[in-house]
């Protein structure tokens, strides 16, 4: 049997084979709210059979957006939309999760498609950041405010309410994003955080606001359902972050209650040099699995059924995570499981197309 659908059960949620789709912002909300966009883009990949989806960044504050487009969180009023979601991925065998996310100085840009670029606070539809320092992301692009004890608090106070907003919307997985560059990233880097208080400086020190979070959220989080943790691995620049940080991080976060920490890379420098290759990043999976002794997900450039079946089965990771050939095709985990010669059952509605032999 292919070990890429061996199920596989972390606390109370079983995922029915090993395959993820990786969160990915859509920038296709009006006020944080899901639209009938979400529903057919994440619906579209639980009929292709994924065992997990995670929902894209999702702003736990109107400040935390990286753009004005982004999913959110932060009201009540944003439930109802995603339960319908959940709802529809629950009944077709996927089990729904959704990364929270705050983006620093990353937040107020323009879409991908609009250039990607800063929106100073004084444009349209702009805003003033915040970050661990008042240090830009980009040379001569927007200065972030340097956050203090009551915004530290609010922060603390707005993942909380969030991930409770998450679980009332049916969620059963919730991802913290601590990676690419983005708020809870920033106090992880010495690059980005230059704090001389207690959540800068040493190592113990920048990642305590981290730590703070996940405290507070697993406070909330029933214990039958899964916490992650995204991360970037490394900053991929001297004097940064590192893959011993990683490690030593996410042993800490074990302890406290983390199920799984989903390995990304980068995003915090704009420069930085990355040996971008398939798979490449798997490698610090395969390490964080092996020297803290948690389970991991590995992400980026994993495009074939047999590529994905080999991290599995060597165990380098416990999960793959796919973007962008997840939006390629919807159905990866159907096709894969023909290629791998497992014979899954495909959505009644579409069984006369399922390949024979
Ligand atoms: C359209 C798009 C949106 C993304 N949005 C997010 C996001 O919301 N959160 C996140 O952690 N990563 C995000 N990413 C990064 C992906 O989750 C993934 O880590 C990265 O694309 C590498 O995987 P891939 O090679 O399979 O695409 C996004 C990527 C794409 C292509």
């Amino acid at each position: 049997m292919s070990q890429l659908f061996s199920p596989l059960t972390l606390r109370g949620i079983q995922f029915n084979n090993r395959i993820v789709v990786s969160p990915m912002c859509q920038y296709a909300s009006v006020d944080g709210f899901a639209s009938d966009w979400h529903l057919v883009h994440l619906g579209s990949r639980a009929v292709g059979g994924a065992g997990l989806i995670i929902a894209e960044a999702a702003a736990i504050s109107p400040e935390g957006r990286i753009t004005p487009h982004d999913l959110g969180l932060w009201s009540d009023e944003h439930i109802p939309g995603l339960k319908r979601i959940t709802n529809f991925l629950k009944a077709n065998g996927s089990v729904p999760g959704i990364q929270l996310a705050h983006a620093g100085r990353k937040a107020s840009h323009n879409r991908p498609w609009e250039g990607g670029k800063a929106i100073f606070p004084n444009e349209a539809e702009g805003w003033q950041t915040v970050a661990p320092s008042a240090l830009s992301f980009a040379e001569g692009g927007p200065v972030p405010t340097a956050l203090d004890d009551e915004g530290l608090h609010k922060i603390r106070y707005d993942f909380r309410e969030a991930a409770e907003r998450a679980l009332e919307a049916g969620f059963r997985v919730v991802e913290i994003h601590a990676a690419h560059g983005y708020l809870l990233h920033q106090f992880l880097s010495p690059i980005s955080n230059q704090r001389t208080d207690q959540y800068g400086g040493s190592f113990e020190n920048r990642v305590r606001f981290l730590r703070e979070i996940i405290d507070d959220v697993r406070a909330i989080w029933p214990t039958d359902f899964p916490l992650f943790v995204r991360i970037s691995a490394t900053d991929w620049t001297e004097g940064g972050w590192t893959p011993n940080d990683s490690v030593a991080l996410s042993a800490l976060l074990k302890e406290q209650g983390v199920d799984l920490i989903d390995c990304s890379s980068g995003g915090n420098v704009p420069h930085a040099t990355i040996p971008v290759g398939p798979g490449y990043q798997v490698p610090f999976a395969e390490q964080i699995k092996r020297e803290a002794g948690i389970p991991t997900g590995a992400v980026g450039l994993i495009t074939s059924a047999e590529q994905a079946e080999e991290i599995i089965a060597s165990g380098q990771a416990d999960l793959v995570l796919l973007a962008r050939e997840s939006l390629r095709d919807p159905y990866f985990p159907l096709h894969a499981a023909h290629t791998l010669g497992d014979d899954r059952p495909w959505p009644v509605q579409y069984e006369r197309a399922k390949p024979r032999g």
